[in-house]
């Protein structure tokens, strides 16, 4: 096998790289990782030896926001301590806080050696380079060439840390601008990755043994580009297509937006074997004037309408949502309907959030903004009733004969586990087979959120 360029020993520097937020700040963590790679960065898990620390922030809520700055406090006495004995150490700040207050950053966190914003990674290198040299950096613009063509091709080892299960961002930002979020001044204006782009990157990842691939994007159903057969492909066009590829077997996405599910990726639930019957379906709120608030562009029927026509296609989708509790003007009896959506819907899991007022969004600056207390109590009732769902969704698991794509060890010694098509964890004997074998398992029982499973030797 040809041998991978190394970096001479002596000159090795190591990063430290934490990642909060979504699933695209994972995956772009590990691009921004691969790209350092190149640039003889070597990843640690120990921050007290890193040469370089990256936070990959999240905006979304102002409790995500703030977790920056205490860590970025126990990093500036870090710093400190490492200057005492000689090292130099590089403090970037990344995503979503990165792009959203820029040189404040540096203004409030001295420590702090750049800030790169998410659409400007390929340039990271560059700006450690300088950090280096002692500027401070801000890379803050919405850069106009494609980060993706410039970052560099990611070394097969570092494809290899992946694993079996796989993310691949394919739409990036939100022209959508629900009052309460952030989202479309961080990540600016919907883009779709091209066809030959992706796909590139889904073999690329199947050669190095991913056998599940979960397409990411703000909106991710919103993605559209032209095909190659000179259509213009929706999602479901590139599900199939990926679903060609040799060793892919598994297919998911998320995030999806509710006007975004087009008949095609509906029928895609029924027709391609390879898509999971799972479904992150955000509905955020249950009454019409409050979805009007938000700018949802929806209503409670539109919404139950269409997760109708998706069980239709797909009678055992497993369907996950967001909701936010107490934004402005939430009565009870909004409130109230919220559940109601909930009950209706019908959900195998969901998350769920106390409205945070962000700065800048329209949102913040409403009328009857609602009590902290208030929110508190409406959200312990929501949780309520969406574990109770949960558990009723584990419950029905149990007896049922599934294919487990094995995706790594257990915490306890002699354990694999695997995700159920539906998502949920399950766990194995290691006798069943090994990461990255697809085996028959016959679920048992569930504790929590997790499934535990037996090997199925009879055929349903
Ligand atoms: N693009 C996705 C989700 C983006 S953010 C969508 O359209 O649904 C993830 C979730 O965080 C949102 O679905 C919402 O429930 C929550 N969220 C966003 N802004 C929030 C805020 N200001 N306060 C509380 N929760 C928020
Ligand atoms: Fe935020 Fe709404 Fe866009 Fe989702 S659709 S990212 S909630 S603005
Ligand atoms: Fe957070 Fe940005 Fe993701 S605000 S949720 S990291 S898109």
């Amino acid at each position: 096998m040809p041998r991978e360029p190394r970096t001479a020993p002596g000159t090795e520097r190591k990063v430290f790289v934490k990642t909060y937020g979504c699933q695209m700040n994972v995956y772009d963590s590990q691009r921004m990782s691969d790209a350092l790679a190149a640039d003889g960065y070597v990843a640690t898990e120990t921050v007290e030896d890193a040469d370089l620390v990256v936070l990959n922030t999240c905006h979304i809520r102002e409790k995500a926001a703030e977790k920056v700055y205490s860590e970025l406090g126990r990093l500036n006495a870090l710093k400190k301590a490492r200057a005492r004995e000689g090292k130099q150490t590089v403090i970037g700040v990344a995503g979503c806080v990165a792009q959203a207050e820029g040189r404040e950053i540096v203004a409030r966190a001295s420590a702090v050696d750049l800030v790169i914003g998410p659409q400007t990674y390929h340039r990271l290198p560059d700006a450690v380079r300088k950090a280096l040299a002692g500027e401070k950096v801000v890379e803050t613009d919405y850069a106009v060439e494609d980060k993706f063509e410039r970052l560099p091709d990611p070394r097969a080892a570092d494809v290899r840390r992946r694993g079996v299960s796989a993310f691949l961002t394919v739409q990036e930002g939100c022209d959508k601008f629900c009052t309460f979020c952030v989202v479309p001044y961080t990540r600016g204006a919907e883009v779709s990755r091209p066809v030959a782009q992706i796909l590139a990157e889904a073999e690329k990842l199947a050669a190095a043994g991913v056998r599940e691939i979960t397409l990411l994007g703000q909106n991710v159903n919103a993605w559209r580009a032209a095909g190659p057969d000179g259509r213009d492909w929706g999602l479901g066009d590139l599900l199939w297509r990926l679903a060609d590829v040799p060793g892919i077997a598994r297919l998911r996405y998320t995030t999806s937006h509710p006007r975004d599910m087009d008949d095609d990726l509906i029928a895609a639930h029924r027709d391609l074997a390879a898509l999971m019957p799972y479904l992150h379906l955000p509905v955020q709120a249950g009454a019409d004037r409050i979805l009007k608030a938000m700018n949802r562009r929806h209503t409670a029927a539109d919404y139950l309408k269409l997760v109708e026509r998706i069980r239709a296609a797909r009678p055992d989708i497993a369907l996950s949502g967001d909701f936010i509790v107490g934004f402005p003007g939430e009565t009870d009896e909004d409130f109230e309907a919220t559940l109601k959506i909930v009950r209706e819907a019908g959900y195998a899991q969901a998350f769920s959030f106390k409205y945070s007022p962000r700065p800048g969004t329209p949102g913040a600056a409403l009328d009857g903004q609602v009590e902290e207390h208030v929110k508190a109590e409406r959200l312990d009732r929501l949780q309520a009733l969406l574990a109770e769902q949960q558990k009723t969704f584990l419950t029905g698991l149990v007896g049922e004969r599934i294919d487990l794509l094995l995706d790594r060890h257990g915490r306890e010694k002699g354990q694999l586990v695997g995700r159920s098509p539906w998502l949920q964890p399950v766990i194995v004997d290691e006798s069943l087979g090994e990461i990255g074998d697809i085996v028959p398992v016959r679920i048992v029982r569930h504790t929590g959120a997790s499934l535990f499973g037996e090997a199925a030797r009879d055929r349903t």
